[in-house]
């Protein structure tokens, strides 16, 4: 084959590339491209049925193709649309979702409802992972389609707090001594605090000297924990770490229902929504679409902190959060508290064995929340119908394991009434969703 060809892109897929075809019909995909514009590519990765290319002319390029805002938009793996217009973004990842169900999942167009826009479409996200450059002490994004790493000082996508840590950390004689045993970096905002949490993973433990060096010269920084090995991070490394180092959210009355403002606590390391402002969004839809009842108890299969479960059981004062991960299980039993949710039970379970516990005590739920990792789940689908009594709300960061998971939730009696994406990741082709399906009676 030759390795340069002229294309012209039919579509976005899922994972943001183009889709164009040789004239022996080769399906390729290539990134950072529009749909309608013609290019020059060179296949990089003849893979059979499908090739990969990267684009080295655009020959006819859209009048929608604008110019992105970073530096590193090309090389970095983080961000796939920038060269597109906010709008547009939202128009081509519905369309990319819709067929992604369809194709995957038999789940026809008219049940997705729409997309909701994100209320920043630049520096929403309150929380970063990076890689540290070994030689360096750099932080960075993994390159696209390679395992080698992009050094970035500045993030479009992200806060200006975070970027502050991002710009100074690898300045600070601490961090240089720090870093070569350090391959990982989770920097998150605190929204209520303006003020970031770092949590590291590392070889060997650091002295507390260099810790409170770091924390004195970047003030931005509320406290650094890091991990060796073992259940949870050492920490709060602080002067001062109020809420024991942990960040707080806002949780609006509007949202929740309750009579004053309230706060989310989440310890570092344990799950929270990336982008704040689409996720309260995003819990008032689900909370609508559960219309939970004052009788009706609440199942949440992945309560995290609790950031469905706690403004849903707000209607009844009743619920049941679980999620295999302890720090958030205790966080959440905390913000229940303090919301007065005390009829609001969280354990440290997986899925499976608490649906199989439920099942075992003949109890079922009304209105359940599955919110899984990426890969979906699978394995918990054939317990759901005899715990799942009528509403189910699977809400969703991956699109091809809802898919999956819907066509089997179909099979076991579940009708799909409603499908809501929204955009937590603009600039990307992530994509969350919120699903409303009901047990046939
Ligand atoms: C996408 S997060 C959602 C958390 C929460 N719903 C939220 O919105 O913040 C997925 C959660 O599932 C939890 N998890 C992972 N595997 C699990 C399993 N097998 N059973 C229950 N929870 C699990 C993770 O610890 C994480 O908190």
């Amino acid at each position: 084959m030759t390795p340069e060809r002229e294309v012209l892109i039919e579509k976005l897929v899922h994972g943001g590339e183009g889709l164009a075809r040789l004239p022996d019909g080769q399906v390729i995909f290539v990134p950072d491209v529009i749909p309608g514009e013609r290019v020059r590519v060179k296949i990089t990765q003849d893979r059979g049925d499908y090739a990969l290319a990267q684009v080295l002319d655009i020959l006819e390029p859209s009048s929608k193709r604008k110019s992105p805002l970073c530096e590193y938009f090309g090389s970095c793996g983080g961000c796939q649309f920038q060269h597109l217009p906010y709008e547009d973004q939202l128009r081509e990842k519905l369309q990319i979702f819709k067929e992604t169900l369809s194709r995957l999942g038999k789940i026809e167009e008219d049940l997705i409802k729409g997309i909701s826009p994100s209320p920043k479409d630049f520096h929403y996200r309150n929380r970063l992972q990076f890689h540290v450059h070994q030689e360096t002490g750099a932080l960075g994004f993994l390159k696209r389609r390679s395992h080698d790493l992009v050094p970035v000082r500045y993030c479009h996508l992200t806060t200006a707090e975070i970027n502050e840590v991002l710009a100074r950390l690898p300045e600070i004689p601490a961090w240089k001594r720090l870093h070569p045993y350090i391959k990982r970096v989770n920097l998150g905002l605190s929204p209520l605090e303006n003020k970031v949490v770092m949590l590291f993973w590392t070889k060997v433990p650091p002295r507390d000297e260099d810790l409170y060096e770091i924390l004195s010269e970047i003030s931005v920084l509320k406290a650094i924990f890091y991990w060796v090995r073992g259940p949870k991070p050492e920490g709060p490394y602080s002067s001062e770490a109020p809420f024991k180092g942990r960040r707080l959210f806002p949780a609006p009355q509007e949202i929740t229902g309750l009579k004053k403002d309230q706060y989310f606590l989440a310890s570092a390391g344990a799950f929270t929504q990336a982008n704040w402002d689409i996720n309260l969004a995003l819990i008032s839809y689900v909370k609508k679409m559960a219309g939970v009842q004052p009788e009706e108890k609440v199942l949440d299969l992945h309560c995290g902190i609790g950031n469905f479960l706690l403004p849903l059981a707000v209607s009844s004062g009743k619920g049941l959060g679980v999620d295999t991960d302890h720090r958030a299980i205790s966080d959440g039993r905390e913000n229940a508290l303090n919301w007065g949710l005390n009829g609001v039970e969280l354990r440290v379970s997986s899925a499976i064995e608490a649906l199989i516990d439920l099942f075992k005590e003949a109890e079922s739920f009304p209105v359940v929340i599955l919110d899984p990792p990426r890969g979906g789940c699978k394995e918990i689908l054939r317990f759901l119908p005899d715990v799942a009594c009528d509403r189910l709300i699977y809400v969703s960061c991956d699109p091809p394991s809802l898919a999956r998971d819907l066509r089997l939730l179909r099979e076991k009696g579940f009708l799909i009434e409603e499908i809501m994406a929204f955009d937590m990741f603009p600039q990307t082709f992530h994509l969350e969703s919120a699903t409303l399906l009901r047990r046939k009676s």
